[in-house]
């Protein structure tokens, strides 16, 4: 089939955008990958600027509302929740590339959940994605949607669309941007995971995106197996009763055979990522486990899996068989899933009989998340040894260790994969990745440097303990490939995460080094290493560092210039250039300011930030620490501020004074 959206995109829609991300390489370099613009509607000219209705919505520039100038998008006469501004962008976006999508939103009237999405199409057959999940919004004043998205099919319509959660509310929409950061090459000269790790096959979870430009080849560099994150699901693969859709699983395998990958299949059965259909009887009620109930049940279950696990047969190694099958809370230890409810532990029975009918090669797990929770572990055990007892064949125990800096302890983890050992099943570790956050009430703008070095000492810790126990584990898989995806945006609550080993840019983190060679944890500029902090703290650091009383010379002699390029009601965008005027080139660099009116940055790019109350302490990206005398380093972000926003007056670099420019 022919990809029918546009490889290119036109330079004269090119311009710095407010909403990019985390992007490249020094301000002055010829070859620097600056964030690009190739959508930025403001409505100010009195059109509608491309925006349609899904159906039979009513557009119109409009006075009524406007984020910043005069004018902004009203969407009224909506039909359907899921009808809203849509704009085509079939001959704007690239395949495989990640793009950043910016809405502002408010409501006509009342409150509702707003969303951002995406429809694309492929003769004829329409799929959904959600940019942006369900956020609150009212007519009291705009929200900011913000995502990234990437095409990784081949399409021949192609729009995004903001809709709403429950009602048909009239609705404002302003200051779309989308934006791109032309790709960073990956780091070739770095060790490959899979080359240090060598006791087991080392994996990463991927989705379309993964396979593609540089993310492919980050992908096939680093790592020798793959599990396809959603494509294997119930939903994804048997959306409607025996009707078996390939389509998004397919590439992904076909990837993987191609460059030597293993794959683990995830996952047959789930109580999630399940269509309703699965639950319902012949006539559309629900099932509530009567004798039929239940023969239904396990026959679509056996259908299920003979068609998806015969379909890829022997070139999927290792199958999830069935996932989250344990809830501790209950007195007997089984999750009181609908599978559950209606056919009580036969359908394990029946998934692991079916698989090694299909399969008879394949090593068959049983895979949950906080099985180093004593109280799951145990329940876990004895489910698994009581079906072995019974022939029931299963092969191993997949932990899927989501776990984050500070949680759980090497101890913990160690007993978790002890107690396994006697049952005679391999086990593997499944979906690990670790989440820079310890509740989901955190939420931090750019990750702070002191939790990406913790996170870096909980990746060297498991690692080191996965590779002691080599002879019980037979795969470590991580959730991800770097921190541009990662399911942890959007869950538990949406934030950006960095749970990976690299960045959003595909660069090695402290986390990598932690994996490859922790003796070089805090080295990587992309996790900047503060000398406030200790690798234990789970504190935010403290990015203050006073300048030193006079100005410095020679080796650290810096220059700041400080502009606010934009300013809106509450918010702003800044821009910094750093000018080395010493003789000798900066290895790495740190700014810091005081604000003195309460200035928030929200985000960054080129540079990773803290801020503690008015200190701001910006680190070099991966790309942009070295700067020759002479040479210059630009970031730039986003920020708040109310009442005042006055530029600060005093910098330094790496604790010395800088002149401003
Ligand atoms: C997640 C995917 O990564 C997300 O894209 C999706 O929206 C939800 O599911 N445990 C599992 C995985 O077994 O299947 C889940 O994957 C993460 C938690």
């Amino acid at each position: 089939m022919r990809a029918l959206a546009r490889l290119t995109v036109a330079t004269t829609l090119i311009a710095v955008s407010a909403a990019a991300i985390a992007v490249a390489t020094h301000a002055d370099a010829a070859d620097t990958p600056a964030p690009v613009t190739v959508i930025s509607k403001d409505f100010e000219d009195g059109t509608v600027q491309g925006f349609t209705g899904r159906n039979a919505e009513v557009l119109a520039a409009s006075t009524a509302q406007a984020h910043d100038g005069t004018r902004s998008l009203s969407v009224t006469g909506r039909t359907a929740t899921w009808n809203g501004p849509a704009l085509n962008v079939l001959s704007t976006f690239v395949k495989g590339t990640s793009y950043t999508i910016s809405v502002w939103v408010r409501m006509a009237d009342g409150s509702d959940n707003a969303r951002l999405s995406v429809e694309r199409r492929l003769a004829t057959v329409a799929n959904y994605e959600t940019v942006v999940g369900n956020t609150a919004v009212t007519n009291g004043g705009w929200v900011n949607l913000t995502g990234r998205y990437t095409l990784s099919t081949d399409v021949d319509y192609l729009s995004f669309y903001v809709e709403t959660a429950s009602t048909t509310g009239s609705l404002f929409l302003d200051d779309v941007t989308v934006s791109y950061t032309p790709a960073v090459p990956i780091q070739t000269d770095i060790p490959n995971v899979k080359s240090v790790v060598t006791e087991f096959p080392v994996g990463a979870a991927i989705t379309g995106a993964e396979i593609l430009n540089e993310h492919g080849q980050l992908l096939s560099k680093h790592f020798n197996s793959v599990t396809p994150g959603n494509a294997l699901k119930w939903d994804a693969t048997e959306p409607t009763e025996n009707t078996f859709n390939y389509t998004q699983a397919d590439p992904l395998i076909t990837y993987a055979k191609a460059n030597g990958l293993a794959i683990r299949g995830h996952t047959f059965v789930w109580h999630n990522q399940t269509p309703a259909w699965v639950f319902q009887r012949a006539d559309g009620t629900a099932m509530t486990g009567t004798a039929d109930d239940k023969t239904l049940l396990l026959s679509r279950l056996t259908n299920h899996i003979r068609n998806v696990g015969g379909h890829y047969g022997s070139s999927i190694g290792t199958w999830d068989v069935v996932n989250e099958v344990i809830d501790e809370s209950q007195s007997d230890g089984n999750r009181r899933s609908s599978w559950y409810n209606i056919a009580g532990l036969d359908y394990i029975r029946t998934a692991f009989k079916v698989a090694r009918e299909v399969l008879p090669n394949a090593k068959l797990c049983i895979n949950d998340y906080n099985t180093n929770v004593a109280a799951k572990r145990d329940f876990l055990y004895n489910l698994v040894a009581t079906l072995k007892g019974e022939g029931i064949p299963i092969d191993c125990v997949g932990h899927q260790m989501h776990i984050n800096v500070s949680w759980p302890t090497v101890a913990d983890t160690e007993a978790m994969i002890q107690k396994f050992v006697p049952l005679g099943v391999t086990q593997q570790i499944t979906e690990m990745d670790v989440s820079i956050y310890t509740s989901s009430s955190e939420t931090f703008p750019t990750p702070p440097a002191d939790r990406l070095l913790s996170q870096a000492y909980k990746y060297r810790d498991m690692f080191a303990l996965f590779r002691k126990y080599a002879s019980a584990i037979s795969s470590v898989t991580l959730w991800g490939l770097a921190d541009d995806n990662t399911w942890l945006d959007t869950y538990p609550v949406s934030r950006k995460d960095a749970p990976l080993l690299f960045d959003t840019t595909l660069q090695a983190k402290s986390a990598y080094w932690g994996v490859v060679d922790p003796t070089k944890i805090g080295t990587t500029t992309t996790a900047p290493t503060s000398p406030t902090v200790s690798p234990s703290s789970s504190s935010t650091g403290n990015p203050t560092d006073s300048p030193s009383p006079s100005a410095s010379s020679g080796a650290n002699s810096c220059s700041v210039t400080y502009r606010v390029t934009g300013s809106w009601q509450g918010g702003f965008q800044g821009d910094v250039k750093l000018t080395n005027t010493g003789t000798a080139s900066y290895a790495t660099w740190r700014l810091n300011w005081q604000f003195t009116a309460g200035q928030t940055i929200t985000q960054l790019w080129n540079g990773s930030v803290t801020q503690n109350q008015n200190a701001v302490a910006v680190f070099n990206a991966s790309w942009n620490g070295v700067v020759p005398p002479g040479g210059s380093a630009s970031f730039g972000f986003l920020g708040s501020w109310t009442g005042s926003n006055p530029a600060p007056t005093g910098f330094s670099m790496n604790g010395n004074v800088c002149t401003v420019a």
